[in-house]
């Protein structure tokens, strides 16, 4: 029998992404094994949430390395000892280096909140309101070189409601982030995803756009998000 997919998770905040996939774990729903948890944070909640599952978790801070070099070179050489498979981004608030990414080539994932291509980087839901558009979203896509710009394989799609405030929209586009991201590394998992060249592909199909789910869960047979269909 194969081995379980081996999975690290990057964390520098709360950790409420790791603990969806955690939770899953323990009820059997996602058929991973979560061998470390590390983070830049040494205060971060992620890792108390480790802790309490009894996975070996880690402080690689920016902090205690002489360069920005070195520490990446420690983040490399933990996840190399580790023996990952996998690793997770969920909400690392760091870039990775080409290092790593080499090492770990197209078994970097990442979770990000927007519509991806849309609202790259940081504050996405101000932005989205701000812009007064009629969907936000989040979008687990691999991780490349380019901040925020690796192929794209899921999202979800939440509707902006009328009075909808930055906490409301985060709220929701954060519920739906918990079932989306274990359900991408499942597909990883059963070795159902790949990365070849800037696409990604889900069982020997190249995803010509992302597998566009609505907020209820439902995989929306429309997959391309910017053409904002009046559903
Ligand atoms: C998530 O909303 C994710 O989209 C972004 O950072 C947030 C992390 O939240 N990259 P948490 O730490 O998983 O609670």
């Amino acid at each position: 029998m194969a081995r379980a997919t081996r999975v690290a998770v990057l964390a520098s905040g709360s950790g409420s992404n790791l603990q969806a996939i955690l939770d899953r774990v323990a009820t059997g729903q996602l058929a991973v094994k979560p061998v470390v948890v590390i983070s830049d944070v040494p205060e971060a909640r992620a890792l108390r949430r480790a802790q309490s599952a009894g996975i070996a978790n880690q402080v690689i801070a920016p902090d205690d390395y002489a360069t920005r070099s070195d520490w990446n070179a420690a983040l490399a050489t933990a996840l190399s000892l580790a023996d990952v498979d996998l690793v997770i981004l969920a909400g690392f608030m760091r870039i990775v280096s080409p290092v790593l990414l080499q090492l770990f080539a197209g078994r970097v994932l990442n979770i990000h909140p927007s519509l991806l291509p849309r609202y790259r980087g940081l504050n996405t839901y101000e932005r989205v309101l701000a812009a007064g558009d009629p969907f936000h979203g989040s979008s687990v896509h691999y991780v490349t070189e380019e901040l925020d710009g690796g192929p794209v394989i899921a999202q979800v799609r939440v509707r902006i409601g009328d009075h909808e405030s930055i906490a409301s929209l985060a709220g929701r586009v954060q519920a739906a982030e918990h079932w989306l991201y274990p359900t991408v590394v499942s597909w990883f998992a059963a070795g159902r995803l790949a990365m070849r060249g800037d696409s990604a592909w889900l069982d020997e199909r190249r995803l010509a756009s992302p597998i566009l789910f609505s907020e209820s869960g439902e995989a929306l047979p429309d997959s391309d998000p910017a053409s904002f269909p009046d559903t």
